[in-house]
């Protein structure tokens, strides 16, 4: 799979420097943090979860998300967490002993080369990557990879920031201002903007709802099928 012409990236420089903040800094206060969560449980509604349902939850960093999966899910269904931050998941660890769940799991490894476990234990009922694919080089190789292993039929969401477009294009400088601290940059949100706006064409009953102005999204939607 390739990147489209004329799609920004982020350099693989960009990358490495961003796994070690989260590594050895960001991980140490992201649970400080607490404006994007209204966010994070809208993200969490639109994936129409059932009690007993299999989540697989991408970049899963501290776990912020799990909380309204949980109320959905109830026991018996499983979060599986994939992060490929050490800072992060032992943050998310610690949120799990903390609320006593039985029932969450965690990998560590890259989401747009999943490891062989993950991909074993599949298929999952939903999948979830809230602030993640907006700092990956390659989103469109993660969200393959999450529809690789989420079931037909299941459900899908994406939510993250993006640029602005249009008028509000002026924004764009204070905007980046206010993620620079968790990796992103300009560019990596006019890619993000591009995925927001290209990514529903592959899944079926897609939405698109904007936030914030047009500044955050949430793509939603039904995963195909497998082909053949
Ligand atoms: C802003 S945090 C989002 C965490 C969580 N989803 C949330 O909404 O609070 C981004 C996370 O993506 C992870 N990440 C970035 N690139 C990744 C990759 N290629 N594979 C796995 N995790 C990645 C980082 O380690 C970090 O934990």
């Amino acid at each position: 799979m390739t990147t489209p012409a004329g799609v920004p990236t982020i350099s693989a420089k960009r990358v490495r420097l961003s796994h070690f903040i989260y590594d050895h800094i960001i991980s140490k206060v992201y649970d400080l943090q607490l404006l994007m969560i209204p966010f994070k449980r809208a993200a969490v509604n639109e994936l129409e979860l059932k009690r007993g349902d299999h989540v697989i939850a991408f970049c899963c960093g501290t776990g912020q998300e799990f909380p309204f999966i949980q109320s959905r899910i109830g026991p018996t269904g499983e979060i599986l967490g994939v992060d490929w931050s050490d800072g992060m998941l032992e943050q998310a660890r610690r949120r799990i002993v903390n609320n006593g769940w039985t029932n969450v799991k965690l990998v560590k490894g890259d989401v747009t080369t999943l490891p062989d476990s993950v991909v074993e234990a599949a298929p999952y009922d939903a999948g979830i990557c809230t602030l993640g694919l907006s700092i990956i080089s390659r989103p469109e190789k993660a969200f393959q990879a999450l529809k690789n292993v989420v079931r037909g039929g299941g459900r899908i969401v994406i939510g993250d920031v993006c640029s602005f477009s249009g008028l509000k294009s002026i924004l764009n400088p204070l905007n980046t201002l206010t993620v620079l601290t968790f990796g992103n940059t300009r560019r990596s949100l006019a890619q993000s903007r591009v995925f927001a706006e290209t990514s529903p064409l592959s899944l079926l009953d897609a939405k698109l709802k904007w936030h914030l102005g047009g500044s955050r999204y949430i793509v939603s939607g039904t995963c195909p099928m497998p082909s053949g």
